[in-house]
C-alpha cells in the first residue's frame, strides 16, 4: 500500500447549532471584540425584516450595526468592491454574514479584502491571502451551501464569465450559528436546490479520495439526515424536526468539503453556472444522477453504503447492486423534487459541450478529488447523456 498523503480538518472555531441559537451572536460577537458590526444579508432576506431582527439583537446590547442588504445569487467579483469600500469606511471590526451562500460567501471575502486591500481577483486561487481578515459570523438561512463551515467564496470572473475561488484557511469563519428556525419560510423550489448542493457535497465528499476517517463521519451523517428529511422540507416546510435535520445536514457536508473537498459534480456544474446561469444546486443536482452512474465504479463499497445511508434496502445485495441502488435513490429523489433531468433545458446544446468538458476536465483542484478517473472524452459522454 502507497503512504497515505495527511491532510488537515479544520472548522470554525465555534459552532452552536439548535433552533434558537441565533441568540448566541451578541455574546458571541462581543467575545470577539466586535464593536462596529456590517451585518451582509441579500436582497431578498431584507424584504422578509429577518437581518433587521437579527441587527436588533446586536443593538440591544450596546453594538453598533451596519446593515448591507444587496448582495445578489451568484455575485460577480465586482460585487464585492463596495461591500469593501463599506467594510473600510465604516471600520467594521465583525463582519455577520446572514443568508444563503452568496451572502455569507460575500461576507467571507469582503472581511478579507477589508484587511488586505485590492479586488478580489488579486486573489483567486488557493492560499494567495497574505494575512487574516476581520472575523468573521456566519449565520445561514438556506440549507445549505455549507458556506459558513468552508474557507473558500466562489464569484464570477466576469472577464471570462467563469466561477472562481478565493481559497484560504483565512476564509473560515470565527463562529458558525446554525438556526433552523430562520430557514422555516425557505421557499420549496430554494429548499431543494439548496438541499441537494448540500446532499451533492455529502455524497462528493463521501467519495472523495481526500476523505479520511473524520470527513467519514460528518459526511455519512449528512447523507442520512439529508436523505430522511428533505422531501418532507420541501413539501412541508413549517415541519422544524426536517428543517433541523437539513440545516445539520447542510452543516456537517459543508465540515466534509471542506476538508474532503468535492468532485465531478462540482467541476461539472461549473460552466453550467458561469455560462448558461442555472443556480449552483440545480446545476449539481441535474448532473448528480449521471456522475454517479459512472463514479460508482470507482468506490464500489462505499456507493452501496451510500444507498444504506439514504435508506435504501440493500441486505442480500452485491456491492455492486447496492451502489445501483443508491444511484436509482438519487434519480428518484431528483424527479420528486422536479429537478430538470436534462440540460437542454437550460438551453445547452450539442455544440457547447466539449468546450464544457474541456473547462470541466481542467478544473483539476476538484477533478483529482473524485473516485473515478475522467478523461476529457469520458466528462463529455456524461454531459451527452445528460443533455
Ligand atoms: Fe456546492
Amino acid at each position: 500500500m502507497m503512504p497515505q498523503p495527511i491532510y488537515p480538518f479544520r472548522t470554525p472555531k465555534v459552532i452552536w447549532a439548535a433552533p434558537g441559537a441565533v441568540a448566541k451572536l451578541a455574546p458571541e460577537a462581543r467575545r470577539l471584540g466586535g464593536t462596529h458590526v456590517l451585518l451582509i444579508t441579500d436582497r431578498g432576506l431584507m424584504a422578509t425584516g429577518a437581518p433587521q431582527r437579527v441587527a436588533n439583537l446586536l443593538t440591544a446590547e450596546g453594538l453598533t450595526c451596519t446593515i448591507y442588504g444587496e448582495v445578489m445569487a451568484e455575485p460577480s467579483a465586482e460585487s464585492l468592491d463596495p461591500v469593501v469600500t463599506l467594510v473600510q469606511n465604516e471600520k467594521a471590526n465583525l463582519i455577520v454574514g446572514l443568508g444563503g451562500g452568496s451572502a455569507i460567501d460575500v461576507a467571507k471575502a469582503s472581511a478579507l479584502l477589508g484587511a488586505n486591500g485590492g479586488t478580489a481577483y488579486d486573489y483567486f486561487g488557493t492560499d494567495r491571502v497574505p494575512k487574516p481578515g476581520i472575523p468573521v459570523i456566519a449565520i445561514p438561512t438556506t440549507a445549505g451551501t455549507g458556506a459558513e463551515a468552508t474557507p473558500n467564496a466562489i464569484f464570477t470572473n466576469t472577464k471570462t464569465q467563469v466561477k472562481e475561488g478565493i481559497i484560504s484557511p483565512y476564509m473560515m469563519p470565527e463562529v458558525a450559528i446554525i438556526d433552523a428556525e430562520l430557514t422555516l419560510t425557505v421557499p420549496a423550489r430554494v429548499t431543494a436546490a439548496t438541499g441537494m448542493d448540500a446532499l451533492t457535497h455529502a455524497i462528493e465528499s463521501y467519495t472523495s479520495v481526500k476523505a479520511t476517517p473524520t470527513t467519514d463521519l460528518y459526511a455519512a451523517e449528512a447523507i442520512r439526515l439529508i436523505g430522511r428529511s428533505i422531501r418532507t422540507a420541501v413539501f412541508r416546510g413549517a415541519d422544524l424536526a426536517a428543517r433541523s435535520d437539513m440545516a445539520l445536514g447542510s452543516l456537517y457536508a459543508g465540515i466534509s468539503i471542506c476538508n474532503a473537498g468535492t468532485g465531478a459534480v462540482h467541476a461539472m456544474a461549473y460552466p453550467l453556472g458561469g455560462q448558461f446561469h442555472v443556480p449552483h444546486g440545480i446545476a449539481n443536482a441535474t448532473l448528480l444522477p449521471y456522475v454517479l452512474a459512472y463514479n460508482i465504479q470507482g468506490n464500489v463499497e462505499k456507493f452501496a453504503n451510500v444507498a444504506r445511508l439514504l435508506g435504501e434496502p440493500v441486505d442480500g445485495l452485491s456491492a455492486l447492486e447496492g451502489a445501483e441502488t443508491a444511484v436509482a435513490a438519487v434519480s428518484r429523489l431528483c424527479c420528486d423534487l422536479s429537478i430538470p433531468s436534462h440540460m437542454s433545458v437550460f438551453d445547452v446544446k450539442a455544440e457547447d459541450i466539449r468546450a464544457m468538458a474541456e473547462f470541466a476536465h481542467a478544473t483539476r483542484r476538484l477533478m483529482d478529488n473524485n473516485p473515478r478517473n475522467l478523461s476529457v472524452d469520458e466528462v463529455e459522454a456524461i454531459y451527452r447523456a445528460a443533455l
